[in-house]
Order: structure tokens, then sequence, then C-alpha cells
């Protein structure tokens, strides 16, 4: 096991990766104040991984409530929050229950939320069990919902005490979910770590393949670099708005297609491509760096051709962005690669013209 830390002074928080997780109970046990929590889960995850937590809390005897929710990213809203809320409620859960997200970043970033919002704050931890919520989403504190009007826009920063990401999960992921979870992780490579970004190009086929020590090495790697950016700038003032890579572009596909339709690993991966040619229209990088960043897309199984929402429609969702300042739109772009930057003076052209070439009806 390996064990990494977020140091956010009093609020700092382990992250333990690695093999059997899920059976020791002593790494859950100092989060648990009371004997009880609230097990947050979906109906695909809680099948496969439920019984086994509950087992291990039962062993040190905790007992849990289960809160059991529909999959999928169409379900991340204030519908399903709300059922969160009632269980909670139904079941008399205090300050002192702990909130656990066992499942994917949805479940991790609507069970944050809950967490954040319930009895104005009750401590929460994270479980996650999809590459992508391994390696991003679980670290960090960005907790929300989706609205119709644009994706995770309503939310709160919010640390768990504890990220226990068990590698053993991993098995029974879709290949599609494990790709899109590679795409947040060629993410730290293109951003801030050229080295990665070399290792990622020499051991892909090793990842594809499951191999457990390269997907460690890629968690624990990943892991390392979120929670450098996090410990520097929590609440995204500055560095932190670099780990968007590829999203502005992203979240209009995921909102454009109908929340859903594309992961959201896919929609980085496309997204992605889009912020590199962007890049080198501006004349940052070349068409080589292009073409490379492209290649290691492909390999990693992800779509490197976004769909053709039309440009009108981009413009109307990248507007809604998170990082738009005074209504002017700033992209994350690639200065060379292993190096990103926030840049707020697109020319709208080259926009257009971006939008134009890597997109496809
Ligand atoms: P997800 O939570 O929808 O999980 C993907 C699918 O895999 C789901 O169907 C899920 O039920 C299933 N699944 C989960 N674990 C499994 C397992 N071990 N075996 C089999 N199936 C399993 O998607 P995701 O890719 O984990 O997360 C995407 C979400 O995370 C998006 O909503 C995105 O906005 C959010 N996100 C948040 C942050 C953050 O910093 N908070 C960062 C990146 C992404
Ligand atoms: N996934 C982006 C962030 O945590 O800031």
């Amino acid at each position: 096991m390996q064990t990494l830390t977020v140091g956010l002074s009093e609020r700092s928080y382990p992250i333990h990766i690695g093999s059997s997780l899920l059976t020791q109970a002593e790494l859950l046990s100092k989060a648990i104040p009371r004997k009880r929590v609230a097990i947050v889960s979906n109906t695909t995850v809680a099948p496969l991984y439920l019984e086994k937590l509950k087992n291990t809390l039962q062993s040190i005897g905790v007992s849990s409530v289960e809160i059991i929710l529909p999959d999928g990213e169409q379900y991340k809203n204030s519908d399903t929050m709300n059922l969160i809320y009632e269980a909670l409620l139904t079941h008399r859960c205090e300050r002192t229950t702990p909130l656990i997200a066992l499942g994917g970043g949805v479940i991790g970033d609507m069970t944050g939320f809950a967490a954040a919002s319930y009895l104005r704050g009750v401590p929460f931890i994270q479980i996650p069990t999809t590459l992508l919520s391994q390696v991003d989403s679980s670290v960090g504190g960005k907790t929300g919902i989706n609205h119709p009007l644009g994706k995770n826009m309503i939310g709160a920063f919010y640390q768990p005490q504890l990220v226990l990401a068990d590698t053993d999960t991993l098995n029974t992921l879709p290949d599609n979910e494990l790709a899109a979870g590679l795409a947040e992780v060629i993410k730290y490579g293109l951003i801030r770590d050229l080295p990665f970004l070399e290792w990622l190009e020499q051991n892909m086929d090793k990842l594809l393949a499951r191999d457990t020590v390269a997907l460690q090495y890629a968690i624990t790697r990943s892991c390392q670099n979120k929670a450098e950016v996090v410990a520097a700038d929590e609440r995204e003032i500055g560095e932190r708005a670099l780990l968007n890579l590829g999203h502005t572009f992203g979240h209009a596909i995921e909102s454009g297609m109908g929340y859903g339709v594309w992961l959201h690993g896919e929609g980085v991966a496309a997204g992605t491509i889009m912020a590199a040619d962007l890049s080198q229209r501006l004349g940052w990088i070349s068409a080589e760096d292009v073409t490379r960043i492209r290649t290691l897309f492909e390999r990693a199984k992800l779509p490197t051709v976004a769909p053709d929402l039309g440009v009108e429609k981009y413009l109307n969702w990248m507007g809604l962005d998170k990082k738009v300042e005074g209504g002017k739109m700033r992209f994350v772009l690639l200065k060379k690669i292993g190096k990103a930057v926030v840049y707020g003076d697109v020319p709208p052209v080259l926009l257009q013209q971006t939008i134009e070439a890597c997109t496809r009806g």
C-alpha cells in the first residue's frame, strides 16, 4: 500500500492506494467517531462491494445505513440529492455520522456535497471504485451536482477525511470506463509532469491490460500531482485551474449531448485535443506535438474527435464555464507538452477554427 497526504494544515488527510484495502478496518476506524456510518452507493457498485465494506465495518462494531442511488451521470442532480437527504433524516443520522462514498465520481461528488450540506457539515470518506475517481475526483474536495444549464454548477469545496483507493475494484470496471480514467491520468502529464507523460507513452499497453503494478504506479503518480496542486491552491484561485485542461470543451460536449451520453473522460479526451489544436493555432506547440497527444489518447482507446454541436452551441455552453471572468472565456492551453497555462485572450476566429477542425457530425 502507498499512502500520500493532501497537505491542508488541520484539514490534511491521507490517500491510501493498494490492493484489498476494503477489508482493512484499521484504515477506516480513525475517521469514524461513533459506531455508525451512512454508505452512499449505486445500483451497479453496491452489489459488487457493499457487502464487503459492511463486513469490514461490522468487524470493528460499526453499523451502516445504506443509501443506494440510481446509476448514471443523468442522476447527478438535485432530485437525487434529495433522496440522500431524505434517507439521512429518516435514519436520524447525526453530525458525527460520516458519509462514505462507495462508487465512481458521480457518487463521490454527490456524497461529498451531501456531507458538506447535511446538518451544515458531517465527516466524509471517499472510497473511489473507478480509475477516474481514484486518480482525480476523490481527491481535492470538489463536490457537487449538475444543473440542466451547466455541468457541476452547484456544489461546494469540502474535503474528505480519508481516501481509500482499493485497486482490486478496478477488476470489474468496464473497458470504456477504464479508458475514461486514463484521460485524467494523461492530463497530469500534459499539464505539469513530462516524465510521467513519457512513462505513459511507454506503458499504455500495460495499463490497458490492467497490469496491477502499472496501474498502482499511475494512480499514485496522478494523486501525487493532484495533491500538490490542491495543497497549493485548494479553492482554484490560480494553479488548480490547470487541472481543467480539456474540460471547457469537454463539459460543453457532455452538456450539449445530454448528461451520460459521453462519459466525462471521453469529453475530456476530445476536449484536450481541441485545447491542443487551439494551442497550436496560437503558435505555442507544433503540429507534431498535437499528433503526439492525439496518438496517446488513441492508444488509450479514447475519442479524439468531438461531436459537431455547431460553433454557436459550443460557444454558448463554454460561456457557462466556471473559469469565465468578467464575461470573458478563459482556457487551459499548452505552452508546451508538460506545461499548461490559463489564457483569456484567445482570438474568436481561432476558437471558431478549432471547433470546426476538431468536430464531426
Ligand atoms: P461514474 O461515477 O459514473 O462511474 C462510471 C460507471 O462505472 C458507473 O456506471 C458506475 O456505476 C460504474 N462503476 C463504478 N465503479 C465500478 C466498479 N468497480 N466496477 C464496475 N462498475 C463500476 O463515473 P466516473 O468516471 O467515476 O466519474 C465521473 C464524474 O466525476 C463526473 O460527474 C465528473 O464531473 C466527476 N469528476 C469530478 C472531479 C472532482 O474533482 N470532484 C474530477 C473529475 C471528474
Ligand atoms: N478535477 C479538477 C479539480 O479537482 O480541480
